[in-house]
């Protein structure tokens, strides 16, 4: 199977899921869209393997994951393509909570289909690490495909359990942070809408209040 193949597999994949929870949930309705829109047009496609010390964490929690068979083994397949990246090297978050996730983009400027609607791919988070509390404009969902995490919608939300088969949708530009549990989680990620506009981190004060700063 070639690398464009597992890549629209991935779409297929992730398109049925979506589609099949989409029916109880409006809210996922504009990732449906653009994961149907997605073509064979090559994006940048990044590759080789990092050196990082999350990596040796990444099999196991393949291993873990739950769900559709083919998808399964569709993740893992590209996977094995390398091409993870660190998500952030240190904009507006500091360099230990940067290292504690790493990214590999399937659909969108840097992955095998190019996109200018879509973002999506495989999302890999360190056990333990705390996402720190941010906003952007652009629709963001998060499918757990390995391990437990609770997703903060809202600075005063109570923070939710989101476990293999579950997802969370994040609005534009609600605040929101991640909890991982014990283990690793491997999120299939897809982010959509306004993909241009800034990030912002959320700083709780000791008086309790917010201070938002732009990466
Ligand atoms: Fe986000």
């Amino acid at each position: 199977m070639t690398s464009q193949t597992r890549a629209l597999q991935f779409v297929k994949s992730y398109l049925k899921i979506l589609e099949d929870l989409g029916r109880s949930d409006g809210a996922l309705a504009p990732f449906v869209d653009a994961l149907r829109r997605v073509d064979e047009t090559p994006g940048d496609n990044l590759t080789g393997v990092l050196d990082h010390p999350l990596m040796p964490l990444l099999e196991g929690a393949l291993a873990a994951a739950k769900g559709p068979q083919e998808l399964i083994e569709t993740i893992i397949d590209l996977a094995g393509e390398g091409g993870f990246h660190q998500v952030y090297e240190g904009e507006g978050i500091n360099a230990t909570q940067a290292d504690y996730m790493v990214e590999k983009q399937i659909v969108g400027p840097k992955g095998r289909l190019s996109n200018q609607k879509l973002g999506s791919g495989i999302f890999f988070l360190a056990p333990n690490f705390e996402y720190p509390m941010h906003n952007h404009a652009g629709l963001e969902i998060y499918y757990v495909h390995s391990g437990v995490m609770h997703v903060q919608n809202g600075v005063d939300a109570k923070p939710r359990r989101v476990g293999p088969g579950d997802y969370s949708v994040t609005p534009s530009n609600v605040p929101h942070a991640l909890y991982i549990g014990d283990a690793p989680v491997v999120i299939l990620y897809a982010w959509t809408g306004d993909m241009e506009s800034p990030i912002y981190w959320w700083i709780e004060e000791e008086d309790g209040s917010w201070t938002k700063i732009v990466a």
